[in-house]
């Protein structure tokens, strides 16, 4: 990126936040590189004297806002979350997603069902036609038997990969472990999830589907579109 280049990150998610986060309002806070831009918009908010509700979808992002001075929920101390701004790794024209190459696709999924209104913001790379042409279908396994699970989510005709981090597997919030698991796309993303969730072992998948109210795309030249 040469240095006049728009940063596509930062763009988006402060416009998801000017446009959708109100004062007095309880606000999801997503996980990843492009909701970080959205949490320091929150932040400053707060600084300007905005009282918001905030809960996390993980322990970074709840790092991050409690160093900005922004005071974190619990997801069960909030009746409900008026708005969530997350990022994602695929979107297709449907608004399917799939998330969770950050690791906190459990909570993230929690949170967007308490969410009134789910805002996604991606770039324009983030698009797809369809579903897992891209990037793996991360899915959360419980330690115990995980080499059982992951047979049998290849079974579903992925190549499925522990992910690892600094050469050990990679443990989520939650103290599970994740398997990417890479497909060549994935045709029927709603039956696909019916067979994933049946798996023993399995606690949740990257496939957020019928979960988004409002996808913000942002474009090389800076522009950026909605799709609702
Ligand atoms: C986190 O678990 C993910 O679902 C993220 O939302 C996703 O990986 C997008 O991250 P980036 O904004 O860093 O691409």
């Amino acid at each position: 990126m040469t240095s006049d280049a728009p940063n596509l990150k930062k763009i988006v998610a402060e416009k998801a936040v000017d446009d959708y986060v109100k004062d007095g309002m309880t606000v999801g806070l997503g996980t990843g590189s492009t909701a970080e831009y959205a949490i320091k918009r929150v932040g400053e908010l707060v600084g300007n004297g905005y009282e918001l509700k905030c809960v996390a979808t993980s322990k970074r992002t709840e790092d991050l806002a409690q160093s900005l001075g922004v005071r974190i929920y619990d997801v069960d101390e909030v009746e409900h979350i008026d708005v969530t701004i997350d990022g994602a790794d695929e979107v297709d024209p449907q608004k399917q997603l799939i998330k969770g190459l950050g690791g906190a696709l459990l909570r993230e999924k929690i949170v967007a069902a308490a969410s009134l209104s789910e805002v996604i913001i991606v770039d324009s790379s983030k698009i797809v036609d369809k579903l897992g042409v891209k990037t793996p279908l991360p899915v959360e396994v419980i330690r115990y038997g995980h080499g059982k699970t992951a047979y049998a989510l290849e079974r579903q005709g992925c190549k499925a990969t522990l992910r690892l981090s600094g050469g050990q597997p990679f443990v989520t919030d939650a103290g599970n472990y994740i398997y990417d698991c890479k497909f060549e796309s994935i045709e029927n993303p709603f039956f696909l999830e019916s067979r994933i969730d049946v798996v023993p072992g399995v606690v949740e998948n990257g496939l957020f589907l019928n979960t988004t109210d409002v996808v913000l795309i942002s474009h090389p030249d800076g522009r950026v579109t909605k799709k609702d």
